[in-house]
């Protein structure tokens, strides 16, 4: 299974927009690492019309985001959230506290780490736990719009510039 993984949009309504219909293609669901900023930027996401997990990030003030996303099939939380997709245990934080996520990878209590915050992207594994930093979809901090796809089969991930 192919899962689209997205953070930090900060309202970049076309690098949204590229992302969201890279994920209507190639993805079954996408997970939010937070920092959507406005409820109109997660409007966006009914475009792909597939489930929608996630959480929110320091900078997201609205709950009616949740709201919107709730809609899509999926589960926003605000600040920590699990699932289980195609057995693959997977936890989403937006991370700002990088302790909290090397505790997380270091439990081994799920086989998928998510987290976003920085704008940097970053792919490890470590002990067969996979780390995922989809990096900044907004582009505004690198120059760079990216997203990131999981296969859960392999447990592997790759980034992808949109
Ligand atoms: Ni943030």
């Amino acid at each position: 299974m192919k899962i689209g993984v997205i953070s930090d949009t900060h309202d970049n309504l076309d690098a949204i927009r590229r992302a969201v219909s890279y994920f209507a293609k190639n993805t079954e669901i996408i997970i939010h690492a937070g920092d959507v900023i406005a409820p109109f930027s997660a409007k966006i996401f009914r475009e792909a019309n597939i489930p929608v997990y996630g959480v929110l990030g320091n900078n997201d003030g609205e709950l009616l985001t949740i709201e919107i996303f709730n809609k899509l099939g999926g589960k926003v939380k605000r600040q920590f959230n699990t699932l289980t997709m195609d057995n693959r245990r997977i936890a989403v934080m937006h991370g700002e506290m990088a302790e909290v996520i090397e505790a997380l990878i270091r439990s081994k209590m799920y086989d998928i780490v998510i987290s976003g915050h920085t704008h940097d992207t970053r792919i490890e594994k470590k002990d067969g736990v996979l780390h995922v930093n989809p990096g900044e979809n907004c582009g505004y901090l690198t120059g760079k719009s990216t997203i990131a796809i999981i296969d859960t089969a392999t447990l592997t991930a790759e980034i992808i510039e949109v």
